[in-house]
């Protein structure tokens, strides 16, 4: 192998200690380390695979130095580091690997040019190295021939997965490495561009740790032109995250993290919900709200017929609206509290809401259940509430940052998918967990109330990875 340039990120952990708490819980340290990397202005040369390593090579330096600077900090911070032991680092680079060109899928020209990720232990030994399985459009690399399922042992917590930025939406390796090899922490190098409502890098990070019970440790690249910001270390109950699309600075992110995930279960103790609803009740809701607006339609006094009307205009009951690409069947949230469902084939999503602080923000619950196939093919079962990027209805799935509007909410739906990454996205692009979240019987359920500011997006992102 022929490490040709480093690129862009990395992520560096270390040695554990015990808290002071009476329950004594173990943890050990993380790092990363979002660079500001310096990219081809001109994203359409990265297609070839030459000029892709050569603008690696421009970060180099870069990177060499805030490694120094990077381990200097934790040094400074962290008595435990003084040892200089037990510190692991994880870059993320371009590798070339000869191949016979007359025997496929070898390239033509004799070499094949991997995105790479490269673990070395605290004495400099290189420990691993993972090629990246999904590519996103990345001319320059190519798709590893198979799958690599890269796990490895460190003093201080076990077993590490390790996989890189795209590969978080597929079952290969990213779930496997889970639910398989029972990897329960995580390294994750990623050059994400953020997508709202539903996938900005924060929010997949968050929902990956959440669903799988593991520890996530991102490193994103800073770039704000290309919508890159978002890094964090996260564990299922905690989270020490950055997301800046104002400045062009690095940021160095430091936490502990439990050895075991998910000491304290708060989380997913659905025996104690009681806001459980069944079909008929929500039916028969739902179908006095629709005469109640056909009777409101009728009288066009909207305001004076039902005081919790939140805006002047007839929302249609359902409509469709693009959400990230795919055609999402919405019903608007047009009340001040309420009960609504939508369904799209197989999928029946359920909503149970009440704004405690509510400005005229338009917000609408959505339901998708199909194929994915803009950059990238990939089967989903999504119920969403978003905020709306407007007062129309046609806005609903648009992009959104901020809101104020303080929502409690019960979110259901009975999905056939059991993969199912719990998104919770608060005004300003901040995270939050769900109260509860887990199955009863064949739904999975989220709960929130007293967020701490307006809800942006709440969801259960289902991956249906069998129907893809
Ligand atoms: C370097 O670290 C590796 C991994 O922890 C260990 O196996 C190896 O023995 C160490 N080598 C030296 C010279 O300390
Ligand atoms: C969106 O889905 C609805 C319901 O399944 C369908 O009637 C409509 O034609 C679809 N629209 C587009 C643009 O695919
Ligand atoms: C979900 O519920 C709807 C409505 O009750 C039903 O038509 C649909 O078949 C259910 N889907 C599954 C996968 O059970
Ligand atoms: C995605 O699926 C569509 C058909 O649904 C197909 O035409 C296209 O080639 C697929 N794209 C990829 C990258 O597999
Ligand atoms: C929400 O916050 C209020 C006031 O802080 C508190 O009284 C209430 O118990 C909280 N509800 C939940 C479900 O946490």
């Amino acid at each position: 192998m022929l490490p040709s340039a480093w690129k862009l990120v990395i992520c560096i952990f270390c040695c554990h200690f015990f808290s002071t708490n009476v329950q004594s819980m173990e943890y050990y340290v993380a790092a990363v380390y979002e660079h500001n990397a310096v990219l081809n202005p001109n994203a359409k040369a990265l297609s070839s695979r030459n000029s892709a390593l050569k603008f690696m090579g421009k970060n180099l330096e870069i990177y060499e130095e805030q490694v120094i600077a990077a381990s200097e900090k934790v040094l400074q911070q962290l008595s435990c580091m003084a040892t200089k032991g037990r510190m692991f680092l994880v870059a993320n680079l371009g590798i070339k690997v000869p191949c016979d060109p007359l025997n496929p899928p070898c390239p033509s020209d004799g070499r094949y040019q991997f995105n790479t990720d490269v673990v070395f232990s605290d004495n400099g030994t290189f420990v691993a190295s993972y090629f990246k399985q999904n590519l996103y459009f990345e001319d320059a690399f190519d798709t590893p021939p198979e799958v690599q399922h890269v796990v490895f042992d460190t003093p201080f917590a076990s077993k590490f997965g390790i996989f890189t930025c795209f590969d978080i939406l597929f079952l290969e390796p990213a779930v496997i490495l889970i639910e398989k090899h029972k990897v329960q922490h995580i390294i994750y190098p990623t050059a994400w561009m953020n997508q709202l409502p539903l996938l900005s890098s924060i929010q997949i990070q968050r929902g990956f740790a959440t669903a799988f019970n593991v520890n996530v440790l991102a490193a994103n690249i800073h770039h704000t032109t290309l919508g890159m910001t978002g890094s964090g270390i996260y564990s299922p109950l905690h989270s020490s995250y950055h997301y800046d699309m104002e400045s062009e600075s690095s940021k160095l992110i430091l936490s502990k993290v439990p050895v075991i995930p998910l000491e304290d279960t708060t989380v997913g103790h659905i025996e104690q919900m009681s806001w459980i609803h069944s079909d008929d009740e929500i039916n028969s809701d739902l179908k006095n709200r629709q005469s109640k607006e056909e009777f409101c339609e009728k009288n066009e006094q909207i305001a004076s017929c039902d005081g919790s009307v939140m805006t002047d205009q007839i929302l249609p009951s359902f409509f469709q609206a693009e959400m990230m690409y795919d055609n999402f069947t919405f019903t608007p949230l047009s009340r001040h509290e309420g009960k609504v469902r939508v369904c799209a084939e197989t999928l029946c999503c359920y909503l149970n809401y009440k704004k405690t602080f509510p400005p005229s923000e338009l917000y609408a619950f959505g339901v998708f259940d199909g194929l994915h196939t803009v950059h990238g093919n990939y089967s989903l079962q999504i119920c969403a509430v978003v905020k709306c990027g407007g007062p129309e209805p046609k806005t609903c799935g648009h992009e959104v940052t901020d809101a104020s509007s303080v929502i409690n909410f019960e979110l259901w739906g009975n999905f056939s998918t059991r993969r199912i990454y719990p998104l919770l996205l608060t005004s300003g692009v901040t995270l939050d967990l769900p109260d509860y979240w887990g199955w009863k019987g064949n739904h999975c359920h989220m709960h929130k109330n007293n967020m701490s500011s307006g809800l942006v997006t709440g969801a259960l992102y289902g991956r249906f990875y069998e129907r893809d």
